[in-house]
């Protein structure tokens, strides 16, 4: 079984989509959400489909190691970040080498980086005029948004749109390709171990 963490920030969209994809899964069970913000609107969706999840505070994060023993609790083998805003600890990253993937709502290397997330990264791409966006989705290593790639894909952007409907296109992808790509992931590798 690949047992995953799922690290989110937000609203947790994503992390719904994922959910509720795995539901039932032989392969694939959902068995941790993470997340540094007591308010954020995915811990009610943790509660909602019953899965267990952990409130991370950000200087224990950083300074100590006690993520890894609820990991070991929970057989986490795989981490998915979807909307999650805190740079990765090295520790963290060298714990899950390959094993950890983040999902960005721009086309890598573009558009990335520091404070690249959210609607600023779909009003850059808006100022800049592209003719398309699209997700990136890619392995995490300690840089913001810099981990080898593992699927792209694009949509076209129409002269009048505005950032807001760059981002409607863009989560469309993201909701559609995410799980699939996750999936594909572990049909490829033997994550469970
Ligand atoms: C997504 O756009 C994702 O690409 C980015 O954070 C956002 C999370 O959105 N990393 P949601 O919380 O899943 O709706």
């Amino acid at each position: 079984m690949t047992n995953i963490a799922i690290f989110a920030s937000g609203t947790g969209s994503n992390a719904r989509k994922i959910i509720d994809y795995f539901e039932g899964s032989e392969n694939v069970k959902i068995r941790l959400i993470v997340s540094n913000k007591q308010t954020a609107k995915v811990l009610d969706i943790a509660k909602e489909k019953d899965i267990p999840s952990l409130v991370i505070n950000r200087t224990e994060f950083y300074q100590s190691e006690n993520i890894l023993e609820k990991f070991s609790i929970y057989e986490v083998n795989f981490v998915v970040l979807a909307g999650f805003l805190l740079l990765i600890p090295e520790y963290l990253v060298t714990a899950f080498p390959q094993r950890m993937i983040n999902i960005h709502p721009a086309l890598l290397p573009k558009y990335g980086g520091k404070g690249m997330f959210g609607m600023n990264v779909h009003k850059a791409v808006y100022e800049a005029q592209e003719k398309t966006s699209g997700i990136t989705i890619h392995y995490v290593n300690n840089a913001y948004d810099e981990g080898g790639i593992i699927f792209q894909t694009e949509c076209e952007l129409k002269e009048q749109d505005q950032p807001e409907d760059i981002a409607r296109k863009v989560q469309a992808l993201e909701h559609h390709y995410f799980p699939k790509v996750i999936e594909q992931l572990v049909l490829q590798k033997d994550y469970s171990s």
